[in-house]
């Protein structure tokens, strides 16, 4: 993704959402590139959205440019900060929303290529996008990892430290290391004060006799296996969207996303220019050329569209309030 960023030109005969309907009707391979936008009626903050976005709370918390609570050495150095502000986007995986539903339902009609998300929820999982249609950009909280010994767990197992704004330690390395001889050397016994050896009459010898105290090994920092400012996006991305899929395209939605992160906000520059490009979110965009903006709540846009493309529509599509 290399190539200079260049402006693809605005095709002319596409403009309204019946367009965009038409579109839908009669394209088989559809990539669909989404961001935090589509869970934002979850109750999941999105990032950059003034007032309400992740980055103005970070901010607000004292914590600087918000993107630093997603710096993979911010997170070595400290990895505290992550797991005080984590909560807020941690998935809520009991629910989707009707823009999820609309993934299925392209989908289910054999017309989804693949969905490229940017989002780590996982909701696209819940909603039914098979693995082999989905490609997780920025990773997901569907595992954890440990820094130290990479052993890998399903990411609900520091839900509950996330939640507790609790840095989650590595529990195989502490497992290994409570079967290693202690780096400390024997505990030495203090003089009984008694004749009846209580729990703590022994003491802690850690600190030798000019006080030192010895460098004890730690248990690794487990991290959700997301993709934090500075680490390499997964290497699916780049074989499945250069090797595969930018080739058979044959139209392009971008939905909920600022498209303000390479290399994912460099895609559409990629694409073939004659490939019909339609952007759904709240605000217009004017860094990449769209034949058509659907602006409004992705919901409401989305179930819109599929009535007009006669499509049946599901109940899970039925946006909140409607
Ligand atoms: N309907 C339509 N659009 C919406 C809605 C909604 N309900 N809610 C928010 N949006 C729009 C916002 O107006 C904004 O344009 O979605 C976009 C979300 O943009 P960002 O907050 O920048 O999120 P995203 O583009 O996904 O961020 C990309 O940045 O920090 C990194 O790794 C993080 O994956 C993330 C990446």
């Amino acid at each position: 993704l290399q190539r200079a960023y260049k402006k693809r030109q605005k095709l002319s005969q596409y403009n309204t959402i019946d367009d965009a309907a038409k579109l839908l009707r009669t394209k088989k391979n559809i990539m669909v590139i989404t961001g935090a936008g589509i869970s934002t009626s979850l109750g999941i903050p999105d990032f950059r959205s003034q007032g309400t976005g992740f980055y103005d709370k970070v901010r607000a918390l004292g914590y600087g440019g918000g993107e630093d609570v997603f710096q993979i050495e911010e997170f070595d150095r400290d990895p505290s900060i992550f797991y005080s502000l984590a909560g807020d986007i941690l998935p809520d995986l009991k629910r989707f929303s009707p823009t999820h539903a609309f993934l299925k339902l392209l989908q289910t009609k054999n017309r989804l290529q693949t969905n490229y998300t940017q989002n780590i929820d996982n909701l696209e999982e819940l909603a039914g996008i098979d693995k082999s249609r989905l490609i997780q950009c920025h990773g997901s909280f569907a595992t954890a990892s440990c820094r130290k010994c990479k052993n890998q767990v399903p990411g609900r197992v520091i839900f509950d430290d996330i939640r507790a704004k609790r840095v989650a330690k590595c529990k195989r390395c502490i497992q290994v290391m409570s079967k290693q001889p202690s780096a400390r050397p024997p505990l030495k016994k203090r003089k009984p004060k008694s004749t009846v050896l209580r729990k703590n009459d022994w003491e802690d010898s850690s600190d030798d006799d000019n006080g030192t105290a010895y460098d004890l090994p730690q248990p690794g920092i487990m991290k959700p296996d997301i993709t934090f400012f500075g680490e390499k996006l997964p290497d699916t991305f780049f074989d499945r969207f250069m090797d595969e899929d930018r080739h058979a395209v044959d139209l392009v939605i971008v939905i909920g996303t600022s498209l303000k992160v390479a290399p994912v906000s460099e895609m559409c520059n990629h694409l073939p220019a004659e490939v019909p490009h339609i952007y759904i979110s709240r605000e217009p965009i004017e860094h990449v050329n769209f034949d058509i903006q659907l602006l409004g709540e992705s919901d409401h846009v989305v179930f819109e569209l599929c009535k007009r493309t006669g499509w049946g529509l599901r109940h899970e599509m039925l946006p909140e309030g409607l």
